[in-house]
């Protein structure tokens, strides 16, 4: 049996020249949970160009969703941003990652920080009713550099809200808190800034991040996860992994080629 499954590409939205979103059918053979990444790409030469993409949509969704950046002699994005519907897509069959509440101690709130594509797991998770279960409030904070880089702030600020699922637990407990770093915006700086500072939780009006309340999952470029970690052990939050879950779990943003 092949390690592969074959999508069919129902949807493409292109965000920005750099950044673009597409959906699939999903296989009813491939299983996973929401906030993992799997392989998908394209047969080139006859062989499979596969790259690890954290899957945008939610575990109980019939299609996949991705988020990705495009690189114009990226080996598989500079062919994946032409994608339309119709094509197909290979999709391997296993999902994986790090990015799951039961790798996290309970707490009281969820801290979801993502930069650029390291949105894409956590859009997964924020339509995910089980996570609400967990918590009091999650926030969901995205980096960017400009405005028009925060892929599904319309869908995160109204349609979520008013989702029939879960559109009354968004609405009790979901904080998006977008932030811009290269142009004026109503919340501006990089991540780390704005949790050295204190300003991300002053102004969402909760406590200081601190071991005992809050949970965090970080997912961004291997230089923003250099510089968050410290953030957190220097407050004492351990990592957590499926063998000893922890205050935190970090997953790097793919798709960077
Ligand atoms: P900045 O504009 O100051 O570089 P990118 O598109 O390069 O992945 O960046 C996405 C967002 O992540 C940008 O707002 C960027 O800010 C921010 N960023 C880049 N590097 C870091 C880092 N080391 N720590 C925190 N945020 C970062």
């Amino acid at each position: 049996m092949s390690n592969l499954l074959t999508a069919e590409v129902t949807d493409v939205h292109h965000w920005t020249d750099r950044l673009f979103t597409f959906k699939t059918t999903r296989d009813p053979a491939f299983r996973f949970a929401s906030g993992q990444f799997t392989m998908i790409g394209l047969e080139v030469n006859g062989k499979p160009l596969l790259r690890a993409y954290s899957i945008a949509s939610a575990a109980y969704e019939d299609m996949l969703e991705f988020l990705s950046i495009k690189v114009p002699d990226g080996p598989l994005t500079s062919r994946l941003q032409h994608l339309k519907a119709g094509d197909k897509i290979l999709v391997g069959r296993k999902a994986t990652g790090t990015l799951l509440p039961t790798n996290l101690l309970p707490g009281k709130h969820l801290y979801l920080l993502g930069t650029g594509t390291g949105l894409a797991p956590f859009m997964s998770l924020v339509k995910d009713p089980e996570v609400y279960d967990h918590y009091e409030k999650i926030v969901l904070v995205h980096g960017v550099r400009h405005i028009n880089e925060l892929a599904y702030a319309d869908f995160l600020e109204k349609e979520l809200p008013a989702h029939e699922l879960i559109g009354d637990l968004v609405r009790e407990k979901l904080i998006y808190y977008p932030t811009v770093t290269r142009e004026p915006f109503r919340h501006n700086g990089r991540i780390t800034l704005l949790i050295e500072n204190g300003k991300l939780c002053d102004d969402i009006g909760l406590p200081q991040l601190n071991a005992e309340e809050d949970r965090v999952m970080l997912c961004g470029s291997p230089a923003m996860l250099a510089d968050l970690r410290p953030l957190f052990e220097t407050r004492g939050f351990t990592e957590g992994s499926v063998a000893q879950p922890g205050h935190y779990v970090i997953e790097k943003a793919f798709a960077e080629q």
